[in-house]
């Protein structure tokens, strides 16, 4: 049902204040040194203990908690004892289930210290997400949140991925519409009160073709240029939006 009730949407935002206390707790965490796999143990254990259920393990045969893409991956890198390094910058991708309700969201995080371009890209990336979700109202368009997402990645000289997109979210993790990061304005699906949606933006440095490993799910950019990737759960409501994992 792509129509929540106040109510629902209400759990929906307990489940994402959990989540992002979870991703609050990881991006400490990120430091030189530590396992994209420990990230993933730190995570479960933090979901466990809200109460919450993991949300990917299991979702078409995910085999792990969190996705940890690291500089060229994108996003759905399984979590291994692949070591930090100062300078890579990671995409942390998680979701939860609250009472039978799904959140996710990302973050994309820097270990160290790391290069100035690295900074800019992820500057723009969450800022481009922001710019998506100023067009999340009532009347608006799905293509007015790909537009907005799209003109402020490319006015960058960055690409925008257009292999994946953000989605629905509900009592499953994909759920119609689909949100693509790139689109026309006013055109596509109308949003409306009681919709909740997941806007994340892909973003690389180069060119936004990918590779997609059909074995081990990691998604690469086909140059080999560094990824970012933010996302936010947010609801629609009377006036405007909530973001429910902020
Ligand atoms: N945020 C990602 C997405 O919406 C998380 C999916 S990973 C999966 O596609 F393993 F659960 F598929
Ligand atoms: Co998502």
């Amino acid at each position: 049902m792509m129509i929540k009730s106040e109510q629902e949407i209400s759990i929906m935002a307990e489940a994402g204040k959990k989540l992002k206390f979870v991703l609050t707790e990881l991006r400490k965490a990120v430091k030189p040194g530590i396992t994209t796999l420990d990230l993933n143990t730190l995570a479960e254990r933090l979901i466990i203990e809200q109460g919450a259920k993991v949300s990917f393990k299991g979702y078409q045969g995910y085999p792990f908690t969190l996705c940890t893409s690291v500089n060229e991956e994108v996003v759905h890198t399984f979590p291994s004892d692949r070591i930090l390094e100062e300078g890579d910058i990671i995409s942390l991708d998680l979701g939860l289930i609250w009472q039978g309700w799904q959140s996710d969201s990302a973050i994309t995080v820097g270990v160290g210290k790391i290069a100035e371009e690295a900074e800019r890209l992820l500057r723009i990336t969450e800022e481009s997400l922001w710019k998506g979700i100023a067009q999340v109202k009532p009347g608006n368009t799905v293509g007015d949140i790909g537009a907005a997402v799209q003109e402020h990645a490319e006015k960058a000289g960055y690409g925008v991925v257009r292999a994946l997109t953000g989605h629905g979210i509900g009592t499953k993790l994909h759920e119609p519409p689909a949100i693509p990061n790139f689109g026309k304005k006013h055109k596509g699906m109308s949003l409306q009160e009681g919709m909740v949606i997941a806007v994340e933006p892909m973003i690389t440095m180069g060119h936004y073709n990918v590779d997609i490993d059909p074995k081990h799910w990691t998604v690469k950019t086909k140059d080999g240029s560094l990824a970012a990737h933010f996302e936010h759960t947010i609801a629609i409501i009377k006036n405007g939006h909530k973001v429910l994992t902020a």
